[in-house]
């Protein structure tokens, strides 16, 4: 066991969760904070069973600063931060634009805030593909230009990059690593964690997934007449597993001082685009079920294609995206099959 502690904000939620089992299995003491405003304290119990033992949990708000300042007062060995608590569904935003920045931004001025006077060394923030809009070219690299965000979602995310960077440069005594996500898709192969989302699924695997289950009556495939082979978006679906390995990998960049910049930042995909289509395809492939589906008008705001270049990652951090979509698309179904089991779907 190592004698670091990281503080993993938001992690009851999806990738959060992930990334708390990675992290334990690489021997760190993690202590999580969340709201459960979006996720269930019984994840915890699965990160019991997969890992063997149990993280620390906070129920709390991080926008609130004084609950804040009394998890560092409690926890002392906090070296290293990995922010997920964060709301992040792109339509929600548009109806709800004050929640996401007070939400996002907030969150996120309180951790610069309180790092430099507790000691701690570096924050790995989640950001997002979306800040690269509709790319010009594919795949993107970090050096793709930054396009005007399209959702207020987007623009947090866009506006967390240029804080952090500020803080930064203007001589905080921390490090970051900012992780530009992909489509983060799958669940962890035990299937005692993965996706649980809140009412009716807004993407487009969990909403597969329940379609395949019957909860659905079909998938609605937004669009085929893109300029794309078959006509369906293209997007780059990384396995969550995968992602949240990176973290680990960030974390302890800046924990050993390897870090070649105060800031960096990666992109995190597998750098293959697949389609709507070929997803289905591949599910049906993978699992010998079936999805009923029907193609419909396009959704407002869809990017056409964005996928990944991760060669920067891959040799500066020595990742690199591992589980095929066809055994990442079997995980998301075990975990569906897992619900249905538990009675919870
Ligand atoms: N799709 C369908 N049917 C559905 C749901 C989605 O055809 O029922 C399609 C979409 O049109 C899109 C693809 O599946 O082509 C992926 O859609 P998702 O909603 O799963 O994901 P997005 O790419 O729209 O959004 C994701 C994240 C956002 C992030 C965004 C960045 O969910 O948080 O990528 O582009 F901001």
């Amino acid at each position: 066991m190592k004698t670091e502690r990281i503080l993993v904000t938001g992690g009851t939620g999806y990738i959060g969760s992930h990334t708390v089992v990675e992290l334990q299995q690489a021997g760190y003491r993690v202590v999580i904070i969340d709201d459960l405003s979006n996720s269930s304290a019984d994840v915890i119990d699965g990160i019991e069973r997969i890992t063997g033992s149990r993280p620390d949990f906070v129920e709390g708000d991080c926008t609130d600063i004084d609950t804040l300042k009394r998890l560092f007062a409690d926890y002392p060995d906090i070296k290293g931060i990995i922010n997920f608590a964060a709301s992040k569904a792109v339509g929600e935003s548009m109806q709800r634009p004050i929640l996401y920045y007070r939400n996002n931004l907030n969150t996120l001025l309180n951790l610069l805030d309180l790092m430099g006077p507790n000691g701690v060394k570096g924050i790995v923030f989640s950001s997002s593909c979306t800040v690269y809009g509709e790319p010009d070219v594919n795949p993107v690299t970090e050096k793709s230009p930054i396009k005007k965000a399209t959702s207020p979602y987007g623009n947090t995310k866009q506006i967390s990059e240029e804080i952090i960077t500020d803080v930064i440069n203007a001589g905080a005594p921390f490090k970051s690593v900012i992780l530009r996500y992909f489509n983060p898709v799958g669940a962890h192969p035990s299937a005692e964690i993965g996706e649980l989302p809140n009412g009716v699924p807004q993407n487009l695997v969990p909403y597969l997934t329940q379609t395949a289950m019957g909860i659905r009556k079909e998938l609605s495939v937004f669009g085929n007449d893109y300029h794309t082979p078959d006509g369906s978006c293209i997007r780059d679906y990384i396995n969550v597993v995968d992602l949240a390995k990176a973290h680990v990998i960030a974390v302890e960049r800046m924990l050993t001082d390897k870090t070649e910049a105060p800031i960096e930042i990666f992109n995190l995909g597998t750098g293959h685009g697949v389609s709507v289509l070929e997803l289905i395809d591949t599910f049906t492939k993978a699992t010998g079920v079936e999805v009923p589906h029907k193609i419909v008008g396009r959704r407002a705001g869809d990017i056409e294609k964005v996928w990944a270049d991760p060669t920067y990652a891959n040799e500066v951090l020595g990742w690199k995206a591992e589980t095929s979509l066809a055994d990442t698309l079997r995980s998301a179904w075990d975990w569906q099959c897992r619900l249905r089991d538990r009675g919870i779907m």
